[in-house]
Order: C-alpha cells, then structure tokens, then sequence
C-alpha cells in the first residue's frame, strides 16, 4: 500500500488497522529544540476519544499514546518522533458478517477488489475513522509547532449538523466554547438541537452528516508553493484523507459562483501600515498562496455509513442480493469526533508550508 505519507518537509507517515495491535505515526522533519510532552499530545487526543458521550461510538478506547523515538528530555530531537497508540476494546465479531456482504457506503467492497481480499477487514482496517488518532498525533505536534514559532492557530468546529445551523461566532467565543459540548459547536442553543438531532436519527436506526468550519489565524503572508502543491491544493489533499470528508469550500467556495466580481472581491486597504481585506470572501488564499488574513475552509462530512437500518447489498460469494443490518459500534454521527481531526490535519499543512518557506528553522530556540 502506498499513499500513507503526507507532507514534503514535515513528513507524516501514518501506520496500523482499527483492530490490528497498534495505530501509529512517525514524523519526520520535526525541527528540533521544540518543547514537547506525551500529556500535550494526549489532551488533543482525549477530543478524539470514542466511548464517552451520547453522540458517539461506544467503543471505549483509552487512546494513551506513547513516544517513542524523537523526543529526549522534554524537547524534540530532530530525529524521527514515533508515537503509538495500543488498540484495547477490541471486538471483531460484528466484522465477519461484513466481510462477506460489504457495507453499502462504507469501502468493504472497493478495498476488497483493490487488496484482492488480504486487507484486514477488522473493524474497516485501515479505512476505520480509527486511523485519524494517528491524524490528531501529528497534528498535536504540527499544531505545538506553529503555534511556539509563529503564533499561528488553528480553530475547528461544527457548523451544521443534521440540517441545524449554527449562528456565525466570533473568534474568542470560538475559542472557548467549542470544546464545552458533545457536538463541538460554539453555538451552544444550536449544539443542543444537533445533539438532540443525533440521538433522534440513532434511535431510528440511522445516522446524519455534517458540516465543520476551520480558521487558521495569525497566517504568514507568502505560504504555498503553485502550482500543484498551492496552499488549496494541500489544504484539500489532507482534509481528503480523512474518511467520509465530500466535499471542501474555502472563504465564498461554492456561493462564490452565484456572485458578481464586483460582489466577490475583497478589496485592499492599508490599515497600520499593512494592506489587509476589510472582507475575507478569498478565504486567506490567493493564487493559491496566503495573504495572510485568516485562512477559511468548510468540510462536507457525509452521514455514517454503519447504520441498523436493513439495507441492500450483494453476498460477494454467491452474487445473490442480500439485506445488511449493520453490526458493532458506530458513531451515529461522524462530525464531532472529526473536528479535533480536521485541526490536526491543517496544522500538519500549515507546519509543512511555513518549513518549506524557510520561516521555521531546523533548530529552535525554545523560549524560556
Ligand atoms: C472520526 C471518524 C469516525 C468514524 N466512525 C465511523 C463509524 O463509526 N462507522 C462508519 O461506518 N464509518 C465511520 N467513519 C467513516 C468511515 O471511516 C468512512 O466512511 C469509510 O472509510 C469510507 O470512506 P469514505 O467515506 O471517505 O468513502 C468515521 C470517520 C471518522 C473521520
């Protein structure tokens, strides 16, 4: 299999199956001198964990990561990070009756084709929304990274779940309010419906999908490399990666095409000396290169394709059509567990970019 690398300076390697031993990831290209600890890594990680709310699958997943190369007394080293997590709640039962009659939505089928049936169908494998702890790993670091060398920030949340929208927030209540709600929404009477919305379609044996907004603030002006590795095109190659993401917008993004240019463009102004865009419809990117307002993107993430609902598929033995009930454990929702995801993987492209433009140095000076 190849295709599990990410990354030109920051390298991401991700490694390990839903219900194998381990889920995984090496770094490399991790600058060294940077303060660095298993806890930092894991408190990201907790936002990722199933098992602990109503909205969520029940698999309880401890989810403690190991380090295991790359770090030595609190800082990076500059050498490859490997950093682990042991698969425990493991229940692969449900998964031999979807071995032969593959989910509908899901990539049972495609991976089956594809690995001539040697992939491990454990639990969806390589393609269980598992691997992304791998994704929320790096992205920790990645996030650490920029954030100590240049200020930079990156802020993931709900915006749509089920059809209910959230309410446009501002920046600092981005900042402290996502996180405060199973649904990871910083509207809070908005969050409450989408929870409620969750729990409704589970209960009828069905799931919905969502919408998660992201913003990277305090973005260097200059970043992205045109014309095939332009800051869209990264953006999107990562935020692809993830399991059920269909679709992705930045700034206007789709609305844009029922705009005029005269209704589009954001014009320039001088405010403190800096040219700036009183309005942000580019959503921080231009030609594919930052223009250093606050980079805007939107992820479509589809409903869960595991649902008890009986729906029609094929016995890939007999080639007779059957009817699946979805078995195991599953989140009836994929968007909230995605969003501390979804931060990760821009973190990863931003520290990439910033490396790639020379404006983080092979070695930091850490700051105490
Ligand atoms: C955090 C996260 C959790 C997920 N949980 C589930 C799940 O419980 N059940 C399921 O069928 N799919 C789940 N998925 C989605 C599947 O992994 C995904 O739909 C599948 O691999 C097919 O890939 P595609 O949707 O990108 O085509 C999850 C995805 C993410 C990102």
């Amino acid at each position: 299999m190849t295709g599990n690398v990410l990354g030109e300076r920051f390298l991401v390697l991700s490694f390990g199956e839903s219900h194998g031993k381990c889920v995984g990831v090496v770094i490399d290209g991790c600058p060294a001198g940077l303060p660095l600890s298993e806890d930092e890594i894991q408190q990201d990680l907790n936002l990722r964990r199933p098992g602990l709310s109503k909205v969520t699958s029940k698999r309880f997943e401890e989810d403690r990561v190991e380090l295991l190369s790359g770090v030595f007394n609190g800082y990076t080293t500059g050498a490859p990070i490997c950093a682990l997590i042991w698969n425990k709640d493991v229940n692969s039962k449900p998964y031999e009756q979807m071995r032969k009659t593959p989910r509908p939505g899901h990539a049972d089928l495609t991976a089956f084709w594809k690995y001539g049936g040697f992939n491990d169908w454990r639990g969806g494998g390589r393609f269980s929304g598992r691997i992304t702890a791998t994704f929320v790993i790096a992205g920790a670091i990645a996030k650490k990274l920029i954030h100590h060398t240049l200020d930079m920030e990156v802020l993931a949340y709900s915006i749509e779940i089920g059809g209910i929208k959230a309410r446009e927030v501002l920046d600092e209540e981005i900042k402290r309010l996502r996180y405060l709600n199973e649904v990871r929404c910083p509207d809070l009477e908005a969050a409450e419906k989408m929870r409620m919305k969750i729990m409704e379609e589970e209960s009828k044996g069905d799931s919905v999908g969502g919408i998660v907004e992201c913003r990277v603030l305090n973005v260097p002006i200059g970043l992205g490399e045109p014309v095939f590795s332009s800051l869209e095109s990264d953006l999107s190659k990562a935020l692809f990666s993830i399991p059920a993401v269909k679709g992705i917008e930045f700034g206007a993004g789709f609305e844009a095409s029922r705009l005029r240019g005269s209704e589009f463009n954001d014009p320039f102004i001088v405010k403190e000396g800096k040219t700036i865009t009183p309005t942000n419809r580019a959503g921080g990117i231009l030609g594919g290169i930052s223009n250093g307002m606050p980079i805007v993107l939107r992820l479509a993430f589809k409903p869960t394709s595991s649902i008890k609902k009986p729906q029609k598929t094929i016995n890939i033995e007999t080639l007779k059509e059957v009817d699946l009930t979805v078995l195991g454990r599953h989140d009836p929702c994929i968007v909230p567990r995605a969003v501390p995801v979804v931060e990760g993987m821009v973190a990863c492209v931003m520290a990439d970019h910033s490396i790639r433009a020379g404006l983080i140095p092979q070695v930091i000076k850490a700051k105490v």
